[in-house]
């Protein structure tokens, strides 16, 4: 395993260190790592996340609608959305730092936004006041430690029109990590990731400050309906890398 491959190394990022990751010379890095993303995380697997993403949030499919993409990247998942709103004449909102966002080849579908999200809603919102499909995709966890996911869910309320739908997908919820690694599954699992004959008892063992857990799952779910909307903890397809330990949340507006 290269550095640039090691997951350590894209550990603890936040909104400034995805900013160092994108404007970062080094040629080696590819367009996962810049992203955040060892490669095995990612190459190969993006076709099945795309397929999801369209599966999870319908309005994606009807042509005409206007869409926002909170923390896009620059990865492969951000071109092929590119390309399926430009072929269904969508308006595609993409909010993320100026660095990142500059990796993304400009179409005429595309408005940008700088910024971290929810700080900048209210940009967001000068460009289209509100959208039919909010996505929101391998980002809230970076929004959680600093903002707080309260404020990132009333932000999105405020741009949902009715109606509407948001998926806050690929969340890691350190609660589902556990009971993954709890079961005889997740043991066989860490044994051959590790190589090595032991159970994951650092895994079981960590401290979930600062990491999202099932309380802040359900808290969101519950902030959601209580403010009008649907909300839902939906699983992620076995062929996603990440399905054993990640999460999604979709938010219905009727
Ligand atoms: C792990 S990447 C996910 C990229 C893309 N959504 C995907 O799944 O391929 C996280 C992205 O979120 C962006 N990001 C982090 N915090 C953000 C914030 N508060 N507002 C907007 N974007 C943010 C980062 O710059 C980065 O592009």
């Amino acid at each position: 395993m290269t550095e640039d491959q090691d997951p350590a190394r894209f550990q603890n990022l936040s909104y400034e260190g995805f900013r160092k990751l994108a404007s970062d010379p080094d040629p080696e890095l590819s367009e996962y790592n810049r992203i955040g993303f060892p490669d095995s995380y990612r190459e190969g697997f993006e076709p099945a996340i795309f397929a999801d993403i369209l599966r999870k949030l319908p309005a994606l499919a009807v042509r005409g609608r206007k869409i926002l993409d909170i923390g896009p990247g620059c990865s492969g998942l951000t071109t092929s959305l590119i390309e399926y709103c430009s072929d269904l004449d969508h308006t595609l909102v993409l909010c993320d730092s100026e660095e990142m966002l500059a990796r993304i080849p400009a179409a005429p579908c595309v408005r940008k936004v700088t910024g971290p999200f929810p700080e900048c809603a209210a940009r967001v919102a000068g460009i289209l006041p509100s959208f039919d499909s909010i996505l929101c995709y391998s980002v809230a966890h970076y929004i959680h430690p600093t903002t707080g996911l309260e404020k990132m869910a009333d932000a999105i309320l405020s741009l949902l029109t009715s109606p509407a739908e948001c998926l806050i997908g690929d969340i890691p919820n350190i609660s589902m990590r556990k009971r993954f690694f709890s079961s005889p599954a997740g043991r066989s699992y860490h044994r051959a990731y590790t190589g090595r004959d032991e159970d994951p008892v650092d895994i079981l063992n960590e401290n979930e400050s600062g990491h999202i857990n099932d309380e802040i799952i359900l808290a969101l779910l519950h902030r959601f309906r209580r403010a009008g909307a649907d909300a839902f903890a939906v699983p992620q397809p076995a062929d996603l890398p990440l399905f054993n330990r990640r999460e999604d949340i979709l938010v219905r507006v009727p």
